[in-house]
């Protein structure tokens, strides 16, 4: 591979063993080269791994201005996302903080996601460049220096609501009064609260019913899932995700395959997007120069899984596909089984599958969908890394069930509470 085709590879974010809170993380955690992590070496860094071969650009004239924003990034969504775009708009480069799972027990109760799966979401979204894990929940002030004359942060990004301290003081007070701090919009729509409770319905229903298994039915009450939901002490919810075409336009890459380009197809729900999606998109871009994946629309995956499904409605799910930093194009809504017309139309030259998923019964002689890509000989099947999928994220949720409909009554109050009083701010 010459440099410029494996530019992708080492335009991965950047990444620093840090020792915070107590925990030492490392590269290796993620399973991941260390290579990936190790990028561009910017110059004068004091935290690039010391036994990395780096490639070193060449010093910029001018001074590029580094923005920082931290979070929990706990069942991740696209409204984290979209933050995280918003802020990396606000600098040329994007420091994302990921807070320790210690730290997010202590303020806010057990972390569905562990500190490895949220480290591996936040570093595939394709606005982030830098990593810091375990930071800490509430920035104090000595951290907050070390984000200034450590790591070179210029700006500290926030969204419009309000963050105290334990003491009732902002949070950012220091960072606003010496010039540092930055507000971005908060994304309408999601939030892991919602979600949680969207998991908590589609189960606890589920468990509860006799007839659970999937069923074919209109389920178009269930797409977004509005007031509606019966299921409300489960956590049921009222979305406010708008879908805009604005949104769609703003995570696209906006490219087609370059000429000559190896295009690579990846299909499925998509849904709950999590860490075992992020390790597969990679492995299926390192396939080819341009990596298309299908997104099965609502009714497809309600078929596949029931009619509960899917969790996120299929906007939902391209805007969290779109995010990846793997991912090129998306199709919105593809069709289950992959004829010569879609090889033909987008040129396709590989269909690959994931070996964890939760569609593989046609490994067991049922009617296969990859049918015409295996004739035709350009289908690859590919080892899933991680043992994750849609299932077993929820399901540690419903396992906690009581702990979390109880965090998620409070967050909902406080959510209500947004809602109900928002005014309309500039911005997106
Ligand atoms: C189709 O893909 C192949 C690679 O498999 C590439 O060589 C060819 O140029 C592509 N065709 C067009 C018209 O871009």
């Amino acid at each position: 591979m010459d440099f410029e085709s494996s530019r992708w590879i080492w335009d991965g974010v950047y990444y620093h063993p840090h020792l915070l809170g107590g925990i030492m993380v490392t590269a290796t955690l993620l399973g991941l080269s260390t290579s990936y992590f190790g990028g561009i070496g910017g110059s004068g860094f004091p935290y690039l791994l010391p036994d990395l071969k780096l490639f070193h650009k060449k010093r910029h004239e001018k001074k590029r201005v580094r923005v920082y924003m931290d979070g929990c990034f706990d069942l991740m969504h696209y409204g984290h996302a979209n933050a995280l775009r918003q802020a990396r708009e606000l600098g040329d480069e994007l420091v994302v903080g990921v807070v320790s799972d210690e730290e997010i027990v202590d303020n806010k109760g057990p972390p569905v996601l562990s500190m490895e799966e949220r480290l591996a979401l936040v570093s595939g979204l394709k606005w982030v460049d830098e990593v810091i894990a375990a930071a800490p929940y509430a920035i104090t002030e000595e951290f907050m220096n070390r984000l200034f004359y450590e790591h070179n942060i210029d700006y500290i990004i926030h969204g419009d609501d309000p963050c105290l301290l334990p003491d009732g003081t902002d949070a950012y007070a220091l960072a606003k009064k010496v010039g540092r701090y930055k507000q971005i919009k908060r994304t309408e729509g999601v939030s892991s609260t919602d979600i949680v409770g969207r998991i908590l319905s589609a189960y606890g229903d589920a468990k509860d019913s006799k007839d659970s298994g999937p069923s074919i039915q209109s389920d178009a009450d269930h797409v977004t899932k509005t007031s509606t939901d019966k299921n409300d002490a489960n956590g049921g919810h009222i979305s406010h995700f708008l879908p805009t075409s604005r949104r769609i336009v703003q995570f696209s890459n906006g490219k087609g395959p370059g000429p000559n380009a190896r295009v690579v197809y990846i299909d499925g729900a998509f849904d709950l997007f999590h860490a075992g999606h992020v390790e597969i998109l990679r492995n299926a871009r390192q396939q080819g120069d341009f990596l298309l994946v299908g997104i099965y629309g609502d009714q497809t995956v309600s078929e596949l899984r029931g009619a509960r499904f899917p969790l996120m409605n299929l906007h939902e799910r391209s805007l969290s596909v779109l995010a990846c930093r793997y991912v090129d194009e998306v199709i919105m809504g593809a069709p289950l089984v992959i004829s010569k017309d879609v090889v033909t139309t987008f040129n396709i030259s590989l269909v690959v599958h994931g070996s964890v998923s939760e569609r593989n019964s046609f490994l067991d002689g049922k009617a296969d969908p990859y049918e015409v890509p295996r004739s035709m000989g350009i289908f690859r099947m590919l080892e899933s890394p991680k043992a994750i999928t849609t299932t077993s994220v929820a399901q540690r949720i419903v396992a906690n069930h009581e702990v979390y409909v109880k965090r998620n009554a409070k967050k909902k109050a406080s959510e209500n509470k947004y809602y109900s009083e928002k005014k309309y701010i500039a911005g997106d």
